[in-house]
């Protein structure tokens, strides 16, 4: 745990300026934040808070208390719905969560039940309305439509059943309600627009910022999440973003959803290299397994990645990271799958204390590449 939190600390500098301008801060003062605070990343100042950061790690144990207090979890019963199981990175997440609840805040394994949305909101609101009528002390959801929030976060208020939404962030309009009706529901996720930024900074960072054919102009494929999640909105407008800021010229030759799904990022890569060849230099998908997908798509080309073509995805999983350090892909993303599994439970906690709930709570990303790979894979085992 100590030298994942030092790993970290690599992206802690623009990142805590980002936390500090999401608090405060209107969409657009965070979205010049994310650029900014991208920007202005230095080595010295990743050391600078490596320190801070494993002075942090010594508190962990402060910490649990500090969210848990006298709280007595042996009781309390939690109704988490995931918006399908079979999706790697909420996989992790959700292992993480429950471990997080049971071995260090004390919920009984037997109290907490999970369930599986299968990527269909009616499915998942029964389950949820099936939560309310047994009574659950509270709820954590993440959504398979997060435009469901309104009508489900009213049945839960009616219920007087606290919600923490995860992963899929609803709209700003329904978390300021919550907040001005004094609704007990909150979101717990990242800024997409960090990672986004830092997926178009990993090619800028590349030898010829991702210009591999010369001709003044960056090529590239954009394979997208489910289009309905701000974080496929976010990532697949951000990445391209950064490079237009670092006043690089882009051309976009092909643009698909892929719904987070490895299969459907191979196919999609494979279209569009038939369709477009060697003009393809750089592969931006919206997350790792879409991005493990492409690579195979990228290997049965013949094309050699950080050579003749540039694979970024985002989410840090294990066999993407192990990828980057053996030049397979250029870059990832670390999506803090345990900070939000710890924030997400922890504040269900604070709702169960009665203690007052910001709306929205980020977690930092961390840009993931050659030279802190193995870091993040040592401290990810
Ligand atoms: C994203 C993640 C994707 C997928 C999606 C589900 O944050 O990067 O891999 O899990 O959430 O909503």
């Amino acid at each position: 745990m100590k030298l994942f939190k030092k790993v970290m600390a690599v992206g802690l500098a623009s990142t805590m300026v980002l936390s500090m301008a999401a608090c405060g801060g209107g969409s657009n003062e965070t979205t010049a934040a994310a650029t900014t605070a991208a920007e202005t990343t230095t080595a010295a100042e990743a050391e600078e808070t490596t320190k801070a950061a494993e002075e942090a790690a010594e508190t962990t144990a402060e910490e649990v208390k500090e969210a848990t207090g006298d709280f007595d979890a042996s009781n309390v019963t939690v109704g988490i719905s995931i918006y399908k199981f079979d999706d790697n990175f909420m996989t992790l997440y959700r292992n993480e969560l429950q471990r997080y609840l049971v071995e260090d805040l004390g919920f009984k394994e037997e109290n907490i039940t999970i369930q599986d949305g299968k990527g269909d909101q009616a499915e998942q609101s029964n389950q949820i309305d099936n939560f309310i009528t047994a009574g659950v002390d509270v709820l954590i959801l993440n959504l398979v439509q997060a435009s469901s929030a309104p009508q489900i976060t009213d049945k839960c208020s009616a219920a007087g059943i606290p919600v923490v939404y995860i992963n899929r962030e609803p709209d700003v309009d329904e978390e300021n309600r919550w907040e001005s009706e004094g609704i007990k529901a909150t979101y717990v996720g990242c800024d997409a627009r960090q990672s986004g930024t830092f997926q178009g900074e990993e090619i800028l960072e590349t030898s010829n910022g991702g210009d591999i054919n010369g001709d003044g102009k960056v090529s590239y494929i954009m394979i997208q999440g489910d289009p309905e999640n701000v974080d496929a909105q976010y990532r697949t407008e951000f990445s391209v973003k950064a490079l237009t800021d670092a006043g690089t010229e882009v051309e976009e030759l092909f643009i698909q959803r892929g719904d987070w799904d490895q299969a459907k990022g191979q196919q999609l890569t494979q279209d569009a290299l038939t369709q477009f060849g060697e003009d393809v230099e750089v592969v931006f998908c919206n997350n790792d397994a879409m991005a493990l997908g492409a690579l195979q798509a990228i290997e049965a080309a013949g094309r050699k990645v950080n050579e003749d073509i540039y694979l970024v995805g985002v989410d840090a999983l294990t066999e993407a990271v192990q990828n980057v350090l053996d030049g397979k892909m250029t870059g990832t993303v670390f999506n803090d799958h345990i900070a939000q599994a710890k924030s997400a439970a922890d504040i269900a906690v604070s709702f169960l204390k009665g203690e007052d709930v910001a709306p929205v709570n980020m977690v930092d990303y961390t840009k993931v590449t050659t030279e802190n790979a193995q870091a993040v894979l040592d401290a990810l085992k």
